[in-house]
């Protein structure tokens, strides 16, 4: 493991400009579990019951009882983690700009990260299909005792985690900064995703298209593997945290 921490310090080091892709798996260690992989979200509910507009336009009780069971508990009590942490040292040291992140959890904004991309939106905010306002998830749990499904305070339009559904396009805005992003690093670090769902997984192929780096943290393999300069397949926490202890002779070269 020293060698190829040492190799990503010294690739991390020559690079200018730095930017983070995150995935499920960077949260993992927060207690959120994964989509794919051991005990992954997917091997128990199925996602196009639970994750798919359609199924959810047909009947939003699937989805909402999963928010109160499952999805809300576990947010609720999720906190960043090193990996987190580790990401917003980065950003202090000034060698990384930007997260573009697949996850729904908030973690890193609440780590202190300052630019996060949110591609697939944040499942903290809750948002009326109708009239479009947004409330927090803690204000619709509570309603949910005497509404299920929860209907918008405001217009009683049908409510919705303010996330990306599968069948649902990503919001152009975050979708065109994290193209920019790709196409003008000069090292995209990819962490804690299996890089199985596009739009999102051609973005490490586009930073590479434009002459970055890549490099892949993940516990499993992923279909990049192949195309990344470096891949380590261990904890996301593990090597992060060790990435960012410098001492003098190690410092980054600004
Ligand atoms: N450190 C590093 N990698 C980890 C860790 C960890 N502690 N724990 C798990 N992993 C890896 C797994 O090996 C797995 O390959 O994280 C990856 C998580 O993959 P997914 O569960 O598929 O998550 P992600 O890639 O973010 O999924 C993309 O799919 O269902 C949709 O919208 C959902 O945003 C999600 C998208």
């Amino acid at each position: 493991m020293e060698e190829v921490i040492n190799k990503l310090k010294d690739i991390i080091a020559d690079s200018k400009h730095l930017v983070a892709f995150t995935g499920a798996g960077l949260s993992a260690e927060s207690g959120i579990p994964t989509y794919r992989g051991a005990g992954g979200l997917w091997t128990t509910y199925d996602p196009m019951k639970y994750a798919n507009i359609h199924f959810f336009l047909e009947d939003p009780t699937y989805y909402w009882s999963f928010f109160r069971d499952v999805r809300y508990p576990i947010i609720k009590k999720a906190k960043p983690n090193p990996a987190h942490y580790a990401l917003v040292e980065l950003e202090k040291q000034g060698k990384l700009s930007q997260v573009i992140t697949q996850n729904i959890d908030g973690l890193h904004q609440i780590a202190g990260q300052s630019n996060v991309i949110e591609l697939h939106g944040n499942t903290r905010q809750i948002v009326c299909m109708e009239c479009k306002w947004l409330f927090s998830m803690e204000t619709v749990y509570k309603r949910l005792e005497q509404e299920f499904p929860p209907n918008c305070p405001r217009c009683k339009g049908l409510l919705k985690p303010d996330t990306v559904f599968f069948g649902e396009s990503l919001p152009q805005k975050a979708l065109n900064e994290a193209m920019h992003a790709a196409q003008n690093c000069d090292l995209f670090l990819v962490v804690g995703s299996s890089l199985v769902v596009s739009p999102a997984a051609q973005l490490p192929r586009i930073a590479k298209e434009n002459g970055a780096s890549l490099v892949i943290v993940n516990i499993d393999i992923t279909p990049l593997d192949g195309i990344a300069e470096l891949v380590i397949h261990e904890q996301a926490s593990q090597v992060l945290s060790v990435i960012i202890q410098r001492d003098e002779s190690q410092g980054w070269a600004l």
